[in-house]
């Protein structure tokens, strides 16, 4: 009698953080659960802690244009994704690329523009590319706020360093060359209940609940999310959201090379007529 009230209590309890796990999903920015064998990384500080004063509102306008670019930069941007959408719980979860782990390594150099990048260089690399757009030049006040909102974000950080859980942890090199079939397997399973059976995303009231993967709206062919081993990468940690770390190294590579293989925006560089040395 009484194991099975306590039985039943469990199920309530369980079916009960399942709906909200789903309607939060759905419905608010999603938290996916932090990698199971998490080491320590490093706490941003809390959102509430954003000082009351100028520097604070910046702070907070940098975090509302990450989280809805299309709003709040609209003249840059040429797709309908948003920072977050590749940035996880608002730029804030390691392996997501977070940005208090960006903020401490640069200025860096790329190898992609061989110049030595400034923040706002590699800011700007994302907005031409994962966001298909135009780059907001370096002294606006889009600039200064996301770059307000990073600083903010990693306080108390050392600098200089590759903190764990900055950028995305490394895949193996796959035991057998990613295919496309097997590719789209994984996707039916596991992709196409959030991001359509055509890589085209889910809407609610307009704004895009679930991003596009392929097609007109999403990142173009010279983003890092084109690669196939930082795609791979990056699905290995983070998705299905909420599930990172659940897909075998193979899937997390044959799913990758699927969603690259379809349709979306070109290069910029290329469709300029040949490489423009100038492009970040
Ligand atoms: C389509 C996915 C996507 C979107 C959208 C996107 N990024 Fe990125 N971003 C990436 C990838 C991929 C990397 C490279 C990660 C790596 O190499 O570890 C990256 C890297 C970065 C880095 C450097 C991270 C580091 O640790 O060196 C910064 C800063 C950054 N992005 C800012 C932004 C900003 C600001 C926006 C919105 C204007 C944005 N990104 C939108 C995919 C995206
Ligand atoms: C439970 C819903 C859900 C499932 C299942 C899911 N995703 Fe996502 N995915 C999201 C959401 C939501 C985002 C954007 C995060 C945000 O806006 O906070 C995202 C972002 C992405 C992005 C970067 C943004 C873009 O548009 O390119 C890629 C790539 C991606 N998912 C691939 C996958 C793949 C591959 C799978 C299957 C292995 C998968 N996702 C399964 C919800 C999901």
């Amino acid at each position: 009698m009484k194991v099975q009230t306590v039985a039943m209590a469990a199920i309530a309890v369980a079916a009960s953080t399942f709906a909200f796990a789903i309607g939060r999903a759905v419905w608010q920015s999603p938290e996916p659960a932090p990698p199971r064998t998490a080491p320590t990384y490093f706490q941003p500080p809390l959102e509430a802690s954003i000082p009351d004063d100028d520097f604070g509102a910046m702070v907070s306008r940098g975090k509302a244009i990450f989280v809805d670019t299309p709003t709040h930069a609209a003249d840059y941007v040429g797709n309908e994704l948003s920072c977050r959408s590749c940035h996880l719980d608002r730029g804030r979860m390691p392996n997501s690329a977070p940005m208090w782990g960006a903020w401490v390594r640069y200025p860096q150099y790329r190898a992609k523009n061989q110049i030595v990048n400034t923040m706002a260089d590699r800011i700007a690399g994302c907005f031409r590319f994962s966001m298909n757009g135009t780059p907001p030049p370096a002294d606006s006040d889009v600039m200064r706020a996301l770059q307000a909102y990073f600083f903010w974000m990693a306080t108390g950080a050392p600098t200089g360093t590759t903190l764990p859980g900055a950028g995305y942890p490394e895949v193996h090199p796959p035991a057998s060359a990613p295919d496309l079939d097997r590719g789209g397997t994984v996707y039916a399973e596991k992709c196409a209940i959030c991001h359509g059976n055509d890589g085209e995303g889910q809407r609610s009231g307009g704004r895009y609940v679930f991003p596009p993967l392929w097609g007109s709206n999403t990142y173009n062919k010279g983003a890092g999310m084109y690669r196939v081993d930082l795609a791979a990468a990056f699905i290995k940690a983070n998705m299905p959201l909420g599930k990172g770390g659940s897909l075998s190294d193979q899937e997390a590579w044959d799913v990758a090379a699927f969603v690259n293989s379809h349709e979306r925006p070109a290069d910029p560089r290329q469709s300029a007529g040949g490489r423009d040395p100038s492009a970040r």
